[in-house]
Parts: C-alpha cells; sequence; structure tokens
C-alpha cells in the first residue's frame, strides 16, 4: 500500500507559535486546553501545564496562556486584576479578526460571525465587536436577521470556504449594505486545498485530528465529499486493518491542531500494516517497547506486543515496591512501555516497567531541570541528614537543610508525605547516577510570588490593621497582612515623636494608612497620624473670627509676629500691617517676646491651618465700645457733644 500525505497538514503557524510560547514561558496553566487535541494537553499535563475552566482557579502571581483562539477583552481586565501574568498566544490572524469586528462595529454595522456559535475564537471575535454581534452559523441563523441592515460580516478563521460564500451570499440577500472583510486563515485553505487534491487520487483517506477541533471537522467534511472511504481518527489505536483491505493507495491528512508526531505515529502504524511486520523481530534486549495489557496476574502481567506471543512482565518488575494487587498499577487495555530484559525466554519476551520507567524518569527528571520546573515528589523515609523520596520513581535526596525554610526537628514527620521540590542536583550518567532537591526553594520562589501579588494588592490611601513587628530609631516595622511597611517616626502621631518607642511597642495592633507603594523595591511606607484625631481642628472650633483674645506673644520675625492663644497650642500671625494703627518700621520695636497682647480674630484657614490676628483691629474694637459705654453712661453730654462732632463718624470708624 503506497501512503501519501498531504502537501499541508499538521500544525498551523498560530498553533504551533502557542504551543512554543506555552513551552518557552514556563507558564504553568492556560485558559482553556491550549489546542483542540486532547493528546497534545496530555502531553503538556504531564509538563506541569494545566488547562484552567476560568481565571479564578489561577493564584495571583501565575503566568496564564491565552491560547491561539483569543479571547475576550474583559478577560485580559480580570487576568489584571487578579495579578496575574499573561502569555498571549492569540494567533496574529485571530487578532485580526477581532480586530475587524471591532472596526465593523465601530463604524456602525450590524457584525455577523459566520462560524460556530460555541467556538472559542468566534466567542472571543463576538466579544470584540461588542453587544449586537451576530453568529450566524446555519441558514437558518441567517434567516433570523432582519432584511434592510447594515450588515459587516466576518468569518471564524477556520470556516470552510464553501459553508462562508453560502452563508455569505444569503445575508447579502437581506442587507440594505454589506461590507466583508476576509478573515478566513490561509493556513486553513491550504490544508483544505490540498486535502481535496489527495482525496481526489487516492482509495483511502485518514484525517488525523481531535475530535473537538473545528478545523480537523471541516477537514474531515470536505474530504469525504471527494474521497467515501475516510477515516477521522484521533489516535493511531483507532487503526484497524480492515480498514486498508485491498486499498492500493491511502492518503493521510491532520488538522491544524494536530501534532506532528501523532501524525508520525498513525504513518508508522499504516506502514506495519500494510507489510503485516511486527516490530517484535526487531526487539532487542535493552530496548523500550509499548504494548497493551492483556492480562494482570498476582505475580505477573502479559503484554500484547504485537507478536505471536505474549510479552510478561514478573510481579518484581512492575514496580520498585509493588503493590499487593498488581492492578493498581495497570488494568487491561492500558498502553504501557517496557525494558526488554531478554526477548525470548521460552519463546515469550520478558520485560521491565519498573525499569523503563526508571530510565524514563531520568530523562523527565532532566528535562524538568532543564525547563526549571517543580516536581511532585513523596517522602519515602528520613535517613541521616535529609530525607529520601520518590522522584518520578527513581529515589532522590533532600538534604534536612532543604526540606523548608526554617529547620526541622523531625524529619519523620514528612515520611509518606507528598510535597513539591525543585531539582538542584541531578547526574544521569553511568553509576554516580543521583538527584538532590529542594522543597525550601520552591517555598522560597512561592513566598516571594505571593509577597509580588500582595505588593500589587495593596493601595494607596487604603485603611489596614496591622502589627508592629521591629523597631527602630527612624520608625516601626508593620505587617499589615504578609508583607511589612514602613511607619516612619513623623507619621506616627501628630505631636513630635523622639523614638518611636514613646508610641509603640513590638506586637501592638494599629490601624494604618498606605501611603505609597514601591512593589519593585518592596517598600510600602504608612502613616498612623492622619488616623488620629488633629488637635488643631479639635482646638479651632472655639476660635471664631471677630473674637477679641489675649495672647501671648511667642515669636517675632520682620514681618510681623506670632501670638499663642489662651489655653490652646494654636499661634496665630499677626502681619507688621495689623500690629499698629500707624506705620510700625520693625515689629521687635513694638512688640516684646512673651508680651500680653489683645488681639482680634481677623480669619481662620482651615485647610493651611493659619489664623491671622490684627492688633491694631482689637485695640481699636476695644476703644469703640469703651465709647459706647461711655456714650451710654453721658447721654446729656452726649447730646451736647454730639451737635459740634459726629459722633457716628467716630463709632463707626
Ligand atoms: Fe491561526 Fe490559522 Fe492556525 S488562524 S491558529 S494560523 S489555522
Amino acid at each position: 500500500m503506497e501512503i501519501v500525505l498531504s502537501k499541508h497538514m499538521g500544525f498551523c503557524q498560530g498553533v504551533e507559535r502557542a504551543v512554543k510560547m506555552t513551552l518557552d514561558s514556563g507558564a504553568t496553566c492556560t485558559l482553556g486546553p491550549l489546542i483542540h487535541n486532547p493528546q497534545m494537553v496530555e502531553k503538556l499535563k504531564e509538563q506541569g501545564i494545566e488547562p484552567l475552566e476560568s481565571l479564578d482557579q489561577a493564584e495571583a502571581g501565575r503566568k496564564v496562556v491565552f491560547r491561539s483562539h483569543g479571547e475576550a477583552p474583559q478577560r485580559y481586565e480580570e487576568a489584571k486584576n487578579r495579578a496575574l501574568e499573561i502569555v498571549d498566544a492569540t494567533c496574529p490572524y485571530v487578532k485580526q479578526a477581532q480586530q475587524a469586528a471591532c472596526d465593523l462595529a465601530r463604524e456602525g454595522y450590524r457584525v455577523v460571525i459566520i462560524g460556530e456559535a460555541r467556538h472559542p475564537e468566534v466567542l472571543s471575535i463576538k466579544a470584540w465587536a461588542g453587544p449586537g454581534a451576530f453568529v450566524a452559523e446555519t441558514t437558518e441563523d441567517v434567516a433570523a436577521l432582519p432584511d434592510g441592515g447594515r450588515y459587516g460580516i466576518v468569518a471564524q478563521t477556520t470556516s470552510a470556504e464553501e459553508t462562508f460564500q453560502k452563508l455569505r451570499g444569503l445575508i447579502a440577500k437581506k442587507a440594505a449594505i454589506i461590507k466583508e472583510v476576509r478573515t478566513i486563515c490561509k493556513a486553513t485553505t491550504d490544508r483544505q486545498d490540498a486535502a481535496v487534491e489527495l482525496a481526489k487520487q487516492v482509495d483511502v483517506m485518514v484525517v488525523v485530528g481531535g475530535k473537538n477541533s473545528a478545523n480537523s471537522n471541516h477537514l474531515r467534511d470536505i474530504v469525504s465529499g471527494c474521497c467515501p472511504k475516510t477515516f477521522f481518527i484521533e489516535t493511531v489505536k483507532e487503526l484497524l486493518p480492515e480498514m486498508f483491505k485491498g486499498v492500493a493507495r491511502a492518503g493521510v491528512t491532520a488538522g491544524a491542531s494536530t501534532p506532528g508526531w501523532l501524525i508520525e505515529e498513525v504513518v508508522e502504524k499504516m506502514q506495519n500494516m500494510e507489510t503485516g511486520e511486527s516490530t517484535m523481530n526487531e526487539v532487542k534486549t535493552g530496548e523500550i517497547i509499548t504494548g497493551t495489557v492483556v492480562s494482570v496476574g498476582k505475580d505477573e502481567v502479559f503484554l500484547d506486543i504485537k507478536h505471536k506471543s505474549e510479552a510478561v512482565i514478573p510481579r518484581q518488575e512492575m514496580a520498585l515496591v509493588p503493590p499487593e494487587d498488581l492492578s493498581e498499577l495497570v488494568k487491561v487495555g492500558d498502553e504501557i512501555s517496557a525494558l526488554v530484559l531478554n526477548p525470548d525466554q521460552d519463546g515469550s519476551a520478558v520485560l521491565s516497567k519498573m525499569r523503563a520507567d526508571s530510565l524514563q524518569a531520568w530523562d523527565k527528571l532532566a528535562k524538568a531541570k532543564e525547563d526549571d520546573r517543580d516536581i511532585d515528589v513523596i517522602v519515602t523515609s528520613a535517613v541521616k541528614g535529609g530525607v529520601t523520596v520518590d522522584a518520578m520513581g527513581v529515589r532522590g535526596f533532600i538534604p534536612a537543610s532543604h526540606l523548608d525554610v526554617q529547620r526541622i526537628e523531625n524529619l519523620a514527620e514528612f515520611v509518606g508525605k507528598k510535597i513539591t521540590a525543585k531539582i538542584i542536583e541531578l547526574e544521569t550518567e553511568g553509576d554516580k547516577k543521583r538527584v538532590v532537591l529542594s522543597r525550601r526553594e520552591v517555598l522560597k520562589a512561592q513566598k516571594a510570588v505571593e509577597e509580588k501579588a500582595l505588593y500589587a494588592k495593596v493601595a494607596v490611601g487604603e485603611k489596614y490593621e496591622g502589627t508592629v513587628v521591629r523597631l527602630a530609631n527612624f520608625g516601626a516595622f508593620i505587617d499589615i497582612g504578609g508583607v511589612d511597611g514602613l511607619l516612619h517616626v513623623s507619621d506616627m502621631a501628630w505631636h513630635r515623636v523622639k523614638h518611636p518607642s514613646d508610641v509603640l511597642e513590638t506586637g501592638d495592633k494599629v490601624q494604618v494608612l498606605v501611603k505609597s507603594v514601591d512593589a519593585e523595591n518592596k517598600k510600602i511606607s504608612l502613616n498612623m497620624r492622619d488616623l488620629l484625631p488633629d488637635p488643631w481642628l479639635a482646638a479651632i472650633v472655639n476660635i471664631k473670627e471677630g473674637q477679641i483674645l489675649e495672647g501671648k506673644v511667642s515669636k517675632i520675625l520682620p514681618f510681623g509676629a506670632f501670638v499663642l492663644l489662651p489655653d490652646t497650642n494654636l499661634e496665630g500671625l499677626v502681619h507688621i500691617s495689623e500690629i499698629a494703627e500707624e506705620r510700625v518700621e520693625r515689629p521687635d520695636l513694638v512688640l516684646k517676646q512673651d508680651q500680653l497682647v489683645k488681639v482680634k480674630v481677623l480669619g481662620v484657614e482651615k485647610k493651611t491651618k493659619k489664623i491671622s490676628l490684627s492688633i491694631a483691629q482689637a485695640q481699636h474694637d476695644s476703644e469703640k465700645n469703651e465709647l459706647k459705654e461711655f456714650m451710654g453712661q453721658n447721654a446729656e453730654f452726649t447730646t451736647s457733644i454730639g451737635s459740634k462732632f459726629d459722633l457716628s463718624k467716630l463709632l463707626d470708624k
């Protein structure tokens, strides 16, 4: 059987870019499965990259990949608010489609997206188009559109050209005005055209792709239109010999989200089917082969390795410490890898799963170290100087000093526990194979991430209850919930504080305001004073404009004098022009330090905490009052004098 591969198939640029960005960025999660291929998603999981259903499953500080399908603008905002780091792997073509939808909506068109209503890419484009955007997946959907509208059309990038043209034609009949932006991706049309070309020349077509992948499904639909014998498979396991009975030429194509290694597996199996050869002939001692579990006994497991007889894995070769019931490790139908110990012992191959796991484990450990990725391990025993762990099936060691950030007194308390650790030393070659790990490094890194997230959360102007953790000459360090801020001595109280210990003690609970945050340099400055009642404002309540008070000269300056008001700590300024009615050359020529003077309150500026006073006006007022009083007591004299002088002028002066 001749096997012909399609000219264009497998990962498109956008998917390849997304996978590379995910692996290179060190991200540990993706929002939704990175691509619509379950096998690839599983591989990523093995590397510690998990798909999340929503952003609330990611802790602050985590790197999250926005996949090639793109995301709604709200998701970017949400990720920012949750202090997540975005690795934006949106395919540039999808971005173009989002932008086109957004522009059409701005130009006043009702945006119609031709595509699958529930597909994540379509949902993202719709979100960028804003409210009123419409998705047309079928002719019925188009029929629901009102006649005579201004319609702006974009397509899902992976739409089949034929479907697009059909729906577009129907929309055009309804529209008063129509504008179309071409957004079908070339990678999609290339794959579809090449597959159609090939399908016309072969007896059988095999389409490889995720059953949940839109473009693989489209490809299957298109191909089956040209080649009636088309099989749509997700993995090599679905290939059966009867599919190729009597077939001279078979074609293979794959969707844009199908990884190359999956295609290779399919082609390899098709080649073997064709020749009927078994890989068993080539099996040699020391090789790792794959087989399917056909039975699980008490002392052995049998595997179908496509040979005349089944291969056997003895109990002691299943695991370092095999469980009583081997079905806890494997079950019938599982595909597992095992190392060939003897290719032909009494007609059967003898294999070891444990050794294959171990060999593969060293590779996985090397990869984890190379990627600087933390791994989960199980503590198996406490030994001198540390603990031993099961690290991916390999015996590893964690020194006591690397078990925690604090000193651990009783190492045995960790035995049996699953912990996360970082590989700090790895030797994979020769007799000196060893792996040393550190949990402390993981905890330190986690703390740094948590701290970063906390700093990102702390907002200037917010009030916190904190605990005094340390006093210094210049201030106090306050823990405000995982991070320490500095309360400078000048921000502790309204009065002058000589030393922080005059006001605070370690362990005190205090209310503080955040003055500033420097997340980069991990600095937060706090203020306690502004939360305390301001004594100036309390005292000023009794001071009213126009009031005449007796105060004491507290300071004499070239432009005036400060007067301390009675029974308060408040000082007001008597400007040089308000010292006397006549011109004063220098305040110190007419006033003395501590001299008692009568002052009139001219004004109180609460914002700037300024009180302006006048000695001249106080004096004038008191003279006026004296005169009034005098006139009240001597009415006769006042009448006779009043005929000669205008007294009202004197009083009003
Ligand atoms: Fe992008 Fe086209 Fe692939 S839109 S994700 S390059 S199919």
